[in-house]
């Protein structure tokens, strides 16, 4: 069983780059069906989820032609569901809904189920896009979805779903008339999509606040577009900065992106510095406890609550962890646990209380994030070896993790 080993207690030093954004890449890739022709992403991340979301679109017709960037031929778009064995790898491939529906009329999509973090329900999805004119029937697990011409509609969504206003965005590009999308996400993926499905011709505005208003259009067209920097991954790696006391350079990344992160990590005393793409992160000698409430963007993301929970386990005092996004965001709270962390979990808060040394032990991954977190906490870990198991999850989101982690100084490698 494939597992990375660390040895901790070393301060990570130098600068390393960070890789496309995984969330963008997603519906990016999904948005190449709603032309017949051949689209071009450039900074695609080498991660699991790709590779998942390009197997889907093979079984559909799309070509890929891979060489440093990805090439992506949806001419010859044909009907074909997407099945439950590659859906239950990967939720996002409800991305592939809208797009299909708008370019063919026609999806049959398994329906993700609930995963490790929470039940995850797609209802927003759906009900959308049943309001742009779709009809939707669950079908054997499947959802099955029709339509001739989607039609615009003013669409309210009860909570700002990501995946949700990404679906309706790239539905709407091909529905008649227009359509408004209220209490939209803003997340940075989705004005990276919005301005990919410009590129393609699209008539999109208010991408990035909470009201998005599409005009549909007949036809897209190919398009080039260049993916935006993982704001998750250089996340990551400013919290391992700051908590091994470390001094890292983090490249190739948007600032503007990580202003929640920022905020808290200059709390707990790391000297932040910021250029226009990079950021410098040196660690404090005595780590300040910090509270955080993950929350949709520009908020504090769901996606580094684990990881700021294991720099808040090495920190001087309590820190109250508040997680509002998904209902199970804990479960790395028992392995944080195993290497010695003091954490009490109630409800959707935890309270961490810093001890001034996490202990290596072997641990399991349960998801993506929380891999990451057991990852950070192995790199401060002493007495030993920490090993991280059921890797598989690392692997979906993060390119290398543990070389650049490696060549930033750390002793952490994978074994088979
Ligand atoms: N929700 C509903 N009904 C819906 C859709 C969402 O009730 O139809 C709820 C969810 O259960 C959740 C909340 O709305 O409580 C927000 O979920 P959202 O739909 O925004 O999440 P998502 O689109 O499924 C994306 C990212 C996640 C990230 C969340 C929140 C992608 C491919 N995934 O998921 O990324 O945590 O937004 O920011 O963009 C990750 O990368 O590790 C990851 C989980």
């Amino acid at each position: 069983m494939a597992k990375i080993v660390i040895e901790g207690g070393i301060p990570l030093k130098g600068s390393v780059k960070i890789s496309g954004a995984k969330n963008s890449a997603l519906p990016l890739m999904s948005a190449s069906l709603l032309t017949a022709g051949k689209c071009i992403l450039y900074n695609v991340p080498k991660l699991k989820d790709v590779d998942t979301m390009k197997d889907i679109m093979r079984e559909m017709g799309v070509q890929f032609i891979e060489e440093d960037n990805l090439l992506i031929d949806s001419t010859y778009l044909r009907f074909k569901e997407a099945p439950y064995e590659l859906v239950r790898q990967m939720r996002a491939s409800i991305l592939l809904l809208g797009p299909l529906l708008a370019r063919h009329g026609r999806a049959r999509i398994a329906l993700p189920g609930g995963c490790a973090i929470g039940a995850r329900p797609v209802n927003l999805h759906l009900s959308a896009l049943s309001a742009m004119g779709a009809e939707i029937n669950l079908d054997k697990g499947y959802i099955d979805a029709k339509a001739n011409r989607l039609k615009g509609a003013d669409i309210f969504f009860d909570i700002p779903t990501v995946t949700g206003t990404e679906n309706v965005m790239m539905a709407a590009t091909l529905a008649e008339g227009k359509t408004m999308i209220r209490n939209a996400a803003k997340e940075p993926e989705i004005v990276d999509l919005a301005n990919m499905l410009r590129s393609m011709g699209a008539y999109i505005r208010g991408d990035g606040t909470d009201t998005i208003v599409i005009d549909g259009v007949k036809e897209l067209y190919p398009a080039e577009h260049r993916i935006i920097p993982d704001r998750i991954e250089a996340g990551t790696f400013m919290i391992a900065s700051a908590m091994t006391r470390g001094e890292v350079e983090i490249k190739d990344c948007r600032p503007e992106h990580l202003g929640a992160l920022i905020e808290k990590l200059e709390k707990t005393g790391a000297e932040i510095m910021i250029g226009d793409e990079n950021i410098f992160v040196k660690g404090p000698d005595r780590i300040r406890s910090v509270d955080i409430k993950t929350m949709p963007f520009p908020g504090f993301p769901t996606d580094l609550q684990a990881q700021f929970m294991s720099m808040m386990c090495i920190a001087d005092g309590c820190s109250v962890i508040k997680e509002t996004i998904f209902e199970n965001r804990f479960i790395h709270v028992g392995e944080l646990r195993r290497m010695g962390a003091d954490i009490e979990v109630n409800g959707s808060q935890a309270t961490v209380k810093g001890r001034k040394r996490l202990l290596a032990a072997p641990v399991v991954a349960t998801d993506l994030r929380a891999s990451a977190s057991l990852i950070l906490a192995g790199l401060v870990a002493e007495q030993g070896r920490t090993e991280v198991y059921e890797i598989h999850h690392l692997d979906r989101g993060y390119e290398s993790l543990e070389k650049k982690f490696a060549s930033l100084g750390a002793k952490i490698w994978r074994e088979s």
